[in-house]
């Protein structure tokens, strides 16, 4: 088997929140925003994140870049533990991993030109770049990503979000990364204007051999896009595997819940699933159920539910629950139980 470029094992991320009406001696609530998250992404390959809003897809993203301190491992090609490096060293490997944001406008600095945007990187990571070549470079990024060269000397005000975003593509892009994390790019653009978005990543893929993370609420856009997807709930990982296989037999009462909540093109698909949804609101983070943080909203919790489910693989991925199965059949077992 290939090392896998990027491993993340067991990563924590937990945030002290502390109320103005705390007393300064008392210790702060926790919220655990990433709770024991582990993958494995093969170079080349795109691995999708996905779940409700504020089940820590972006928390987990900054973690491995170390924008966030968190507990765990994140293996760089087999070899280095990024999270145990001291920020010096972690510069060698800044370039090897970029992010694109989702607000495209709000991420690039108003003051500076295109030009300067997208050249600040080299700046920072090739500092013997002569002032020609970075040029050279910044222009050959720019047609790259579908952008006029002579359009350099403008202000990020004066483009539009796509174009803004497309900026933001070659300013990552420049340092030539090998991982390239894009947390929700699309989700702030017109849909016209993500579908080019969209296919931008998808050629400059292809042509770049570029792994990616890819970050979306949009499942239709996350299964075009990604070879395997991660499912998260709660800071929770819920189910992972071969997007095809998670998007047509789904295993996890979740994953089921949410492919219920939208129309899925495939028509096949569409017909055969059955519909689950989920009961009650999203739990607070800061006090989520104990075992299974899916329990008080799963259709198909029982008693064992209350202790924490193994992750376990079922149908060639990794499911966390103790009643995995397609929904139609767990839930016939389950109802003559
Ligand atoms: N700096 C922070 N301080 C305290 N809590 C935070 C901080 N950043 C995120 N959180 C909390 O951590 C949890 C995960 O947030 P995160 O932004 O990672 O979610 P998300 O899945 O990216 O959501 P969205 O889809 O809305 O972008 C949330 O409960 C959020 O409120
Ligand atoms: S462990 Fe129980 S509550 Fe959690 S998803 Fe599975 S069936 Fe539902
Ligand atoms: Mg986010």
């Amino acid at each position: 088997m290939t090392t896998p470029l990027i491993e993340a094992r067991d990563i924590r991320v937990t945030f002290d929140i502390r109320r103005a009406s705390d007393l300064p001696w008392t210790e702060p609530p926790k919220l655990r925003a990433v709770n024991g998250v582990s993958f494995k992404l093969e170079q080349g390959k795109t691995l999708g994140i996905v779940g409700e809003s504020g089940c820590g897809k972006s928390t987990l993203a900054r973690a491995l870049i170390r924008m966030l301190p968190a507990e765990g491992e994140v293996l760089w090609e087999g070899k280095t533990d990024l999270l145990t490096l001291s920020p010096r060293q972690m510069l060698k490997y800044r370039s090897d991993i970029q992010m694109i944001f989702q607000d495209p406008l709000a991420s690039l600095d108003p003051r500076m030109t295109v030009g300067e945007i997208i050249a600040e990187p080299l700046r920072t990571h090739r500092p013997k770049m002569g002032r020609a070549a970075r040029k050279e470079k910044v222009r050959e990024m720019m047609e790259k990503v579908g952008l006029l060269p002579n359009q350099i000397n403008r202000y990020p005000h004066e483009f539009s979000g796509g174009q803004c975003q497309r900026i933001g593509i070659a300013r990552a892009l420049v340092v030539e990364p090998k991982l390239l994390i894009c947390d929700e790019p699309v989700s702030a653009l017109d849909v016209s204007i993500q579908a080019q978005v969209i296919a931008l990543l998808e050629d400059l893929r292809r042509d770049l051999g570029l792994t990616i993370i890819f970050i979306a609420h949009d499942l239709s856009v996350v299964r075009h896009v990604c070879d395997e997807v991660m499912v998260l709930y709660l800071g929770q990982m819920m189910e992972a595997g071969a997007t095809e296989k998670l998007f047509t037999e789904p295993q996890h009462p979740y994953t089921q819940a949410l492919l219920s909540a939208v129309p899925i093109p495939d028509p096949e698909v569409e017909r055969n699933k059955t519909l689950i949804a989920l009961e009650g609101d999203l739990p607070s983070p800061l006090n989520p159920p104990s075992g299974c943080p899916l329990r008080t909203r799963c259709p198909r919790a029982s008693e064992i539910c209350a202790s924490k489910p193994p992750t376990e693989e079922v149908a060639g991925r990794q499911v966390f629950c103790h009643h995995p199965g397609p929904a139609a059949e767990v839930q016939a077992v389950l109802a003559e139980s």
